[in-house]
């Protein structure tokens, strides 16, 4: 590695060597196996749970899953934190269902409970129908006021589908993330907490709704010795190779967490900013797993180079995992990061650091505009305000000195 310092890596062990090795000598190099069924249990384990695990081939899958297993519809309504990633709602539109975005509530940034209670008795009053799901998310690995979203959820009677993706690691009040909801989501991918190359996985009230997920995973085949369906399927499944790695991941995931916790904690004690403040556990039932430190900048705060801020187009893909990105077609959105966000974003970009603004709020994407939604206007303040800070497994203090130094020397 070069002295960049990226937002946020997953890194090897070594000790998924030797589930790989076992998997080649085995033969298992197929979507099911002995490492995909010891991963699934080895994370019943960490969550502690009855519920059964079904590990898939991405958290957006597990996400598709569990709205299938809810009884979601083409047509019915979902409720959806507008404060996340555009994987907790695209899958919504997969079942043909219609998002309704709600905001966010300041303390843990995640869907405001009374907004969400109040959003559900217009949707009753205006559709005349009940929404179909709940799906909150646990963003930057904060857990949502679990408390108070179930005790709207049961007074509604609606399921909550947990997106944790975020969150592996993260409890509330003692129980872990993921476990909440009657379905839970979970996401591998290189970015995550822990990393199967790639990967998810679906937590299920039981057996049976367990064995339903898979079914639609392996393209809803039927049993017989002849190719036989009578429901539309999908090919989600998580590879033996994946859950191999996944197996070795396991075995630091409590380091890699502490390691994440420790770089909250040196960012609290080192980053005495006037003006910025560091996104924390909001109540002492909440235990992040500091997935990733955010800030909120404050707006009055002055920064070098705002006036540059925005001056030309982004040509590449912003962020380390990359992967291919359309093209944007302007300089400007209508909702985009405050220019002193901006401006420290590129600031710290020149000096070899990576940071990136925070999700985008839902309803604020064209692509979602069209559905209703129930704004407070928490998440674009916070959208237009913070910065992710990089918070990985590679990133050690003497990195965290560098980040904190090149954002005091960009502050005016
Ligand atoms: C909040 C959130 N939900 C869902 C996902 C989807 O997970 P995956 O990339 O494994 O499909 C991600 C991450 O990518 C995420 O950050």
């Amino acid at each position: 590695m070069d002295d960049r310092i990226l937002l946020r890596m997953c890194k090897m062990s070594g000790h998924e060597l030797p589930f790989i090795q076992e998997a080649f000598e085995g033969e298992w190099v197929v979507p099911l196996g002995p490492n995909v069924t010891g991963f699934e249990k080895d994370l019943e384990k960490f969550l502690g749970t009855d519920k059964k695990v079904v590990a898939l081939s991405s958290g957006t899958a597990a996400l598709h899953l569990g709205l299938l297993g809810l009884g979601v519809e083409p047509g019915d309504e979902v409720m959806v934190q507008s404060m996340t990633f555009s994987a907790s709602v695209n899958p919504v539109r997969y079942v043909g269902a219609i998002p309704v975005m709600v905001d966010s509530e300041c303390e843990s940034w995640n869907m405001d409970p009374v907004l969400l209670d109040n959003a559900i008795a217009d949707r009753i009053k205006k559709t005349g129908k009940k929404p179909k799901a709940i799906v909150v998310v646990c963003l930057y690995g904060m857990p949502a006021d679990y408390d108070r979203i179930l005790e709207v959820a049961s007074k509604w009677n609606i399921p909550v589908l947990e997106d944790a993706a975020e969150a592996f690691g993260s409890s509330f009040d003692g129980q872990k993330c993921g476990t909440f909801g009657t379905f839970g989501a979970l996401s591998f991918n290189g970015n995550k907490m822990i990393t199967t190359s790639g990967g998810g996985a679906l937590v299920c009230p039981d057996e049976e709704s367990a064995r339903k997920a898979m079914y639609y995973a392996t393209q809803a085949r039927l049993g017989y010795a002849y190719y036989q369906h009578e429901e539309v399927g999908y090919n989600y499944r998580m590879s033996n190779i994946s859950a191999g790695i996944g197996r070795g991941q396991m075995m630091v995931a409590d380091e890699y967490i502490a390691h994440h916790r420790h770089r909250q904690q040196y960012y609290r004690e080192h980053l005495d900013i006037d003006g910025i403040s560091l996104h924390e556990n909001p109540g002492v039932k909440f235990d992040s797993n500091f997935w990733l430190c955010t800030v909120l900048i404050d707006e009055t705060l002055r920064v070098k180079g705002e006036d540059k801020a925005y001056s030309a187009a982004i040509t590449s893909t912003v962020g380390g995992a990359g992967g291919v990105t359309g093209v944007g077609n302007s300089i400007h959105t209508d909702c985009e990061p405050n220019r002193n966000v901006e401006a420290i974003r590129l600031g710290l970009a020149e000096k070899g650091i990576e940071s990136r603004p925070l999700w985008k709020p839902m309803h604020k994407q064209p692509v979602f505009s069209k559905y209703p939604s129930y704004i407070n206007g928490i998440s674009e303040s916070l959208f237009h305000r913070g910065l992710c800070l990089p918070s990985g497994p590679y990133v050690t203090d003497r990195d965290a000195d560098r980040v904190i130094e090149a954002i005091k020397s960009l502050i005016i």
